[in-house]
């Protein structure tokens, strides 16, 4: 019984690897089984720091899932570069690395179902309007380059100005879409660490779940920097250098973040209580090693689902109940609940 147990589950879990024929020189190609009688398959293929004569498109196998053609110095992004066969089904791609200054309007168009595509560590300023148009994408990683600002408009989809609507019946799709100007949009996952981003970008109705802001030269974040993006839980504003002010109100409308990292921002010296309103589901403030030494008193009221916040060093506190005094005054509730930290003395 255990045996046949045993021999079922690792029919279920194997996944096998194997060479594949047909893999261009200097790449290399795997293909991996899952399931029952190896019934799922995909290909997975690297072809990072090819030979510097290597003409793009670099063929792959026709049913590759995931294509590395990371430190390529491909240079500006062709309309024909990722047009081979094999790339429309790609679901990732890597194309970090690669002194990318430019990416034509139309260079990513044939990767229809491509849902994480990686353009970190090149030479970007901007990207053309529409260029992500019409690809599921829903992590996109354009950390390290040169963004001055970023257009959401990228991800918007218009064919002769009229826009795309998508038909999404028969799908098991389950998370949360918004559209812009009427097409559905999937990008959950944006990475825009540093760059040169001198205010936040306006992501306003973009279903965001994860946003990094990290090491750009922004100075101040103004009040209502971050409209209509109630599914974001994750928020780093980490390593900003130039950080002196954020306003009150900045983050309202974050209804649902659970972690605001605002680390390493040396600058960044007073936080008035008005800055966490609207942070209703916020459990987790990193503070650690930004200028603010102080918290506004109260802070159990303006951030009522705090449970931990860093600070200072190495100073680490957590919502504890306070020990031996239970005020029962009317109207105070949970007036028993203290953040206790681990330096002597400091209770918030
Ligand atoms: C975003 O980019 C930074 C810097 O490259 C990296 O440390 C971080 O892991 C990235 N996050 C995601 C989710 O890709
Ligand atoms: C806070 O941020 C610092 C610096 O980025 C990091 O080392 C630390 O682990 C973070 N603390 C928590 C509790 O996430």
């Amino acid at each position: 019984m255990a045996l046949l147990l045993w021999l079922g589950l690792s029919l279920l879990a194997a996944v096998q690897a194997s060479a594949v024929k047909n893999c261009h020189p200097g790449c290399h190609c795997e293909v991996e089984s899952f399931g029952l009688f190896d019934s799922f398959s995909l290909t997975r293929v690297d072809c990072r720091e090819l030979s510097p004569s290597t003409s793009m498109p670099v063929p792959i196998p026709l049913d590759t899932a995931h294509l590395d053609l990371s430190s390529n110095t491909m240079g500006p992004l062709s309309d024909t570069m990722l047009a081979g066969p094999g790339y429309t089904t790609l679901v990732s791609l890597d194309l970090s690395n690669n002194h990318i200054t430019k990416v034509s309007p139309n260079a990513l168009s044939k990767l229809r179902y491509l849902e994480t595509l990686d353009l970190s560590h090149n030479s970007l300023q901007s990207l053309p309007l529409n260029c992500f148009s019409g690809l599921p994408l829903a992590e996109v990683d354009l950390s390290h380059n040169s963004f001055q600002e970023f257009d959401m408009d990228v991800f918007a989809a218009k064919v002769n100005g009229e826009p795309v609507s998508v038909d999404l019946s028969y799908n098991k799709l389950v998370s949360v879409f918004t559209t812009l100007h009427g097409r559905v949009l999937l990008v959950q996952s944006l990475n825009l660490s540093a760059n040169q981003l001198q205010s936040v970008p306006s992501l306003a109705g973009l279903p965001l779940r994860y946003l990094n802001l990290d090491f750009n030269p922004i100075t101040h974040i103004k009040e209502g920097a971050f409209p209509q993006l109630k599914d974001v839980v994750y928020l780093s504003i980490s390593g900003l250098h130039e950080l002196q002010q954020i306003e009150p109100n900045s983050f309202k409308g974050l209804q649902s973040l659970q972690v605001l990292d605002l680390s390493n921002n040396p600058k960044l010296k007073s936080l008035s209580p008005a800055v966490f309103s609207g942070l209703d589901s916020l459990q987790e403030l990193n503070l650690s090693g930004s200028g603010v030494a102080s918290l506004p008193t109260n802070i159990l009221t303006d951030l009522p689902s705090i449970k931990s916040i860093t600070l200072g060093q190495n100073t680490h506190c957590w919502r504890t109940q306070k020990q031996g005094q239970f005020h029962r005054q009317m109207g105070q509730v949970q007036h028993n609940e203290v953040l206790n930290c681990n330096v002597e003395g400091v209770v918030l």
